[in-house]
């Protein structure tokens, strides 16, 4: 395994895995046993960074989440797990009833939400200290600065470590982050959005981001992360959830005229080095210039093998040149 420093501050930084691993529907759809050993095997392999939320898998039985959380938190004591798994959650979208959304009833990011939330989930996963905590969605009714106090408030008191956040704009992160600088406080330090070698297009409406694909980290947010060596991006559905092997499961914004030109020299790349196209993805993010975490869920705990693999695979300059200029 490889490590990569997350956050600036002595007191708050870890150093965790370059692959990180999703527990998204750990709990739900993928049963116990499959996730106990799934996770057994990820640690055994070095992997240290583990991500889930508070309201995974909301979707998956009409309910409010909190599966994920709650296996992690059985696993974790069964296994006597402590401080050296870095567990990173999320709050801001967990829906306020069974049978709704965090598209139109999320719980949102105000002081009382955030403090409340992190109590639960800290419940769930059985721990003291929420290692790494992320907003999950934007909030437009709350300030940012009722947001930002809300969670250094919590840093304070030492029930949460770094702060992170998740599909909001650009603009809104950096002006978070200068009101917490300019208040002293503890800003966002991990920017969790998808990202993988395929880009999307940006004009494709979702339900939840109306302005356009919010969660993809596009080209002013990796510029934001080139100006700023303090962050790191964690790229969530690095392998666009199965599309990679599955291309029937590939997203209608990534039908552009893109999609096979950088396809085709995954695949020539995946051919000369004898690697799938899977572990040419994750490889590319790991080893490139900007700190890119791939952020990858499993089904299985062959999909866990092969995606471990991936960290030591080594692409060659002219490898990464091609991939980065497909287009
Ligand atoms: N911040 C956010 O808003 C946000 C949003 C989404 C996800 N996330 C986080 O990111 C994590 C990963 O995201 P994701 O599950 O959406 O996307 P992903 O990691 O790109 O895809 C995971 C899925 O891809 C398939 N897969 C994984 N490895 C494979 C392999 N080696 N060969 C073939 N198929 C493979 C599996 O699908 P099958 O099970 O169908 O085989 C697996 O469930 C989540 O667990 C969650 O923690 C965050």
């Amino acid at each position: 395994m490889k490590y990569r420093t997350i956050g600036t501050d002595p007191k708050t930084r870890r150093e965790v895995s370059v692959l990180a691993l999703g527990a998204m529907l750990f709990g739900s759809r993928t049963d116990e046993d499959t996730a106990f050993a799934v996770l057994d095997r990820y640690v055994e392999a070095g992997g240290n960074f583990i991500d889930t939320s508070d309201n995974y898998a909301f979707w998956t039985d009409g309910g409010q989440g909190g599966q994920s959380e709650e296996l992690l938190g059985r696993w974790r004591r069964s296994r006597g797990i402590g401080d050296e798994i870095v567990i990173a959650t999320k709050l801001g979208a967990r829906p306020l009833a069974p049978g709704t959304s965090y598209v139109d009833n999320a719980e949102g990011l105000s002081a009382k939400v955030i403090r409340e939330a992190a109590e639960r989930s800290r419940e769930r996963l059985g721990v003291d200290r929420l290692d790494l905590l992320y907003a999950h969605i934007e909030d437009h009714e709350v300030s940012l600065r009722e947001t930002v106090e809300g969670f250094a408030e919590l840093v304070a008191e030492g029930t949460v470590g770094l702060l992170g956040v998740s599909n909001h704009a650009v603009w809104r992160v950096e002006r978070a982050r200068s009101v917490a600088a300019a208040a002293g406080l503890p800003g966002y330090e991990v920017l969790q959005y998808a990202h993988s070698h395929l880009r999307p297009r940006y004009d494709v409406p979702e339900d939840l981001f109306p302005d356009g694909s919010l969660g993809h980290a596009g080209p002013d947010l990796l510029g934001y992360l080139r100006e700023e060596p303090g962050l790191t991006l964690v790229a969530y559905s690095p392998l666009l959830k199965g599309a990679y092997t599955h291309p029937d499961r590939l997203p209608a914004d990534f039908d552009h005229p893109g999609t096979p030109a950088r396809l085709r020299v995954l695949r020539d790349v995946a051919r000369e080095t004898g690697a799938t196209v899977n572990q040419v993805v994750l490889a590319w993010q790991i080893g490139g210039p900007l700190p890119i975490l791939p952020l990858a869920g499993v089904s299985s705990s062959a999909q866990l093998e092969e995606n471990l693999a991936a960290v030591d695979l080594e692409l060659t300059e002219r490898q990464r040149a091609r991939l980065d200029a497909a287009h």
